[in-house]
């Protein structure tokens, strides 16, 4: 039988509704702004694959471990981890796993909320028809325009710190398991016409190929390390998002299935973007290492030169903002409901507390891309030659703390919960597919982690 225990924060109507606010997690930002432009810096094919490989082999296992965890201690990740801690008589110090991923959901949004404000812009530019007929030079220019100017960075970033806080505030169930229901499916469309856009360019072959056809020549350790970072990155693992969604799991839903259906969606998104943006970013002579500005300044291009581009275009980058907004919110989750369990805060109040130390961290991402575009903090080591503030705080959180965490997690649920425990809780039975589960858990991702580790370190 599953614990008796239930959250105070209430519950999700049903698996499905589970499903589309994990799956509104997941797909985001990461999918449509940052895969393609990480894919595009690390040569394509290869590193696609290494990523498709992560999310398979890691991914998907180690989302069923949080799962697990979440629902079976139904509290924020670091109560969670305190009492099953306690259950299974292991140190208390598993707790502190709830606060490091606490630090970086934290950390992570105080840049995420910067480039969700770059898509609020667009929603603007794209709507005005500011893109009709534009080149690939005068879509450049006006990415450059809004990423010039802090005032305006930091305008659209508090407007949407702002949007986040209010989700936030009202409850993880009312309004958010609605709005997710429809604008996924939404964005899925739109991006099925953008590809449709790239497919008749004359670049669509080359854009696949260099999606798809891996050189591996073209990857370095490092390219591997940020491949496995993007895994967890864009299923929302390693800090706890998903454990705290998961401890609003109703106790009959499986962990198993709902796992699986969240990553084949949240893959087939991020491989869609690629697919529109390779054959556009060719078919224009533009870089596909261009970096975080790629899709501002390819799709553009695309929405520039199609019957009803302002209309789409608009669409798009609204939808892209509610992607990001349905990301947004579970970032802090794990952070409010910690505040409201330990301090008997109200969610408004910890969620205004909350927003306001990311809102004043995100000041960090505006700078780095205009007043202190040229201080590279940590220039002297050749990883990170280049590396803003921006791209530092990134690197951290996605290819360091959210691996790490990744790590402790399947510690925790593979060597440090009971064999019963995980048993009872991912209730499949115990036969091949838990045997599976568990060695993956057991030994494959802890190992494939400090491989990966060791690599880009340059220890191996
Ligand atoms: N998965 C989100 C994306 O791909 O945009 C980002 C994210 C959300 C990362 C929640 C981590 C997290 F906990």
């Amino acid at each position: 039988m599953p614990t008796e225990r239930t959250s105070i924060h209430g519950q999700w109507s049903n698996r499905l509704a589970f499903i589309l606010a994990a799956t509104g997690s997941a797909v985001g930002l990461g999918n449509i702004w940052k895969f393609p432009y990480i894919a595009g810096e690390n040569g394509g094919g290869a590193f696609v694959l290494v990523y498709l490989l992560c999310i398979a082999v890691i991914g998907i296992p180690i989302m069923m471990a949080e799962v697990m965890l979440g629902r079976r201690g139904r509290q924020s990740p670091i109560n969670t981890m305190r009492t099953l801690a306690y259950e299974e008589k292991v140190s208390p110090a598993w707790r502190w796993l709830g606060w490091a991923g606490v630090l970086a959901g934290f950390l992570i949004l105080s840049y995420y909320s910067v480039i969700a404000g770059w898509a609020l812009a667009y929603v603007f530019r794209a709507g005005s028809g500011l893109f009709t007929g534009l080149t690939a030079d005068g879509v450049q220019s006006i990415f450059s325009n809004l990423v010039d100017e802090p005032e305006r960075l930091l305008a659209w970033h508090t407007i949407f710190m702002v949007m986040t806080m209010i989700i936030v505030g009202r409850g993880v169930r009312s309004g958010l398991e609605r709005a997710v229901r429809l604008l996924m499916p939404a964005l899925f469309v739109l991006l099925l016409v953008l590809v449709g856009y790239a497919w008749n360019t004359d670049a669509f072959d080359q854009g696949l190929e260099f999606l798809f056809t891996p050189d591996f020549g073209a990857i370095t350790a490092n390219g591997v390390l940020i491949a496995m970072g993007h895994a967890f990155f864009t299923l929302s693992l390693g800090m706890g998002a998903i454990m705290v969604y998961g401890s609003y799991l109703p106790d009959n839903a499986s962990i198993a299935k709902t796992s699986v259906t969240v990553s084949l969606m949240d893959t087939t998104v991020a491989l869609l973007a690629g697919m529109a943006i390779f054959p556009i970013v060719f078919a224009n002579g533009l870089e596909p290492g261009a970096g975080p500005g790629l899709i501002f300044q390819t799709l553009p291009i695309a929405f520039g030169h199609m019957d009803g581009g302002a209309f789409f275009g608009m669409l798009f980058f609204l939808l892209l903002v509610f992607a990001a907004w349905t990301s947004a919110i579970s970032l802090i989750e794990p952070a409010v409901a910690w505040l409201v369990e330990n301090h008997g805060m109200s969610r408004i109040y910890a969620a205004a507390l909350a927003g306001m130390v990311t809102w004043g961290t995100g000041l960090l991402t505006v700078f780095s891309f205009n007043l202190w575009a040229d201080f590279k903090p940590l220039g002297m080591f050749a990883v990170f030659e280049g590396y803003t503030i921006f791209d530092l705080l990134d690197y951290l959180t996605a290819n360091i703390m959210l691996p790490l965490g990744g790590l402790l997690i399947a510690v925790f649920a593979a060597w440090q919960m009971r064999r019963e425990s995980s048993v009872e809780e991912l209730a499949m039975g115990d036969g091949f597919l838990y045997g599976l589960w568990r060695m993956l858990v057991r030994y494959i991702t802890p190992v494939a982690v400090i491989i990966v580790f060791l690599h880009a370190i340059g220890v191996l």
